[in-house]
């Protein structure tokens, strides 16, 4: 509703906003009864989700948030209130590099002197397994990057995001289809193995939004999301909303990591997927109470009713 430009509204700064997790909070924010100024940083103001933001009202910065390029960072955080910062492994799989950009956009954010730093955070399954699974790189890093802004002393706000939704379809192991025409979910865990799923772009940005205005939340608070499914719940709901027949298939470890068809993420995934099983998605922290959020997120079943799934089973 509201994207203000009154220098009295709050400057929230949000990397990503052309992405998933930073397009969600900028939609929540935008529907907030809340006024907002609202600065959306990206590499490329070209974008479609940029021009869409921009057009709203939104003020779009490029630049890049590497850690060579610190001094454009800072420009582009100065003035803000709060600050909503993620980091996306996936771009380029390496470890350190997310964790020096992570602490980069703490110190930024520190310099420019927010309230709060609301910070895309994820567990360490390394440490949550006394090291066992230490291959999940985008897990640990964003948990070091946690522990730097919090001895960092700069007032955040951790926000974790579930399982996306969307990983189901996206993922290379998922959905085999079989001779038959039926499809094979194979994963080396039990059925009975929860995550807690989120139609990310549609519903991260309310606990982001909950953190900044929800007075239980606020700085110093872990704020965790998504809905807890077991993986079998999820094969049964996907294949009653699909009508195909998809079978949950526990794989041993090397049939998985073989299955993937992908010799050096197998044993990541497999790792990840593991420690979900043992030590759970968050280590058995809570998730945060739907009745602290703005509105209802979606349940997978809500996410799998709005979603073309026809279009994933090739
Ligand atoms: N898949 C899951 O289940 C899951 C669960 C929890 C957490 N995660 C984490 O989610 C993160 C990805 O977040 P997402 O899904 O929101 O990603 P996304 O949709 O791919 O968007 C990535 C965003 O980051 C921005 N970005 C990346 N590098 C940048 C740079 N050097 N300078 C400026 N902006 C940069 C991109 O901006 P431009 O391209 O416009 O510059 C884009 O807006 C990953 O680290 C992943 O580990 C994933």
């Amino acid at each position: 509703m509201t994207i203000s430009q009154d220098p009295s509204a709050p400057l929230v700064v949000l990397v990503g906003i052309t992405g998933l997790q930073g397009g969600s909070v900028a939609r929540a924010l935008i529907d907030s009864d809340k006024p907002y100024r609202i600065r959306g940083l990206t590499r490329d103001a070209n974008k479609p989700a940029a021009r869409t933001f921009a057009a709203q009202g939104v003020q779009i910065v490029s630049v890049s948030l590497t850690v060579d390029n610190a001094a454009n960072v800072r420009k582009a955080f100065d003035g803000a209130d709060i600050a909503f910062a993620v980091t996306n492994f996936n771009e380029h799989m390496d470890k350190q590099r997310e964790i020096s950009e992570g602490k980069m956009l703490v110190d930024t954010a520190k310099a420019a002197g927010v309230k709060l730093f609301i910070w895309s955070g994820l567990e360490s399954l390394s440490a949550l397994s006394g090291g066992k699974f230490s291959r999940v790189g985008f897990f640990d890093a964003k948990r070091e990057v946690t522990e730097y802004a919090k001895d960092s002393g700069v007032p955040t706000s951790v926000v974790e995001a579930g399982y996306y939704a969307t990983n189901i379809f996206e993922a290379p192991y998922a959905l085999k289809k079989q001779p038959d025409g039926s499809y094979v979910f194979g994963m080396p865990v039990p059925a009975n193995t929860q995550v807690p799923v989120i139609d990310v772009a549609h519903d991260y940005g309310l606990y982001v939004r909950a953190a900044i205005e929800n007075p239980a939340l606020g700085p110093g608070s872990e704020v965790l999301s998504g809905k807890l499914i077991s993986f079998g719940e999820l094969v049964e709901t996907l294949s009653q909303v699909s009508v195909k027949k998809i079978t949950y298939l526990e794989l041993d470890r090397e049939a998985f990591i073989e299955a993937t068809g992908m010799p050096d993420y197998g044993p990541m995934l497999s790792d990840m997927f593991e420690a979900f099983a043992i030590h759970g998605y968050y280590g058995g922290k809570a998730i945060a109470a739907e009745s602290l959020l703005p509105r209802k997120p979606r349940s997978w079943s809500d996410f799998l009713a709005a979603t073309p799934v026809q279009d994933f089973f090739h």
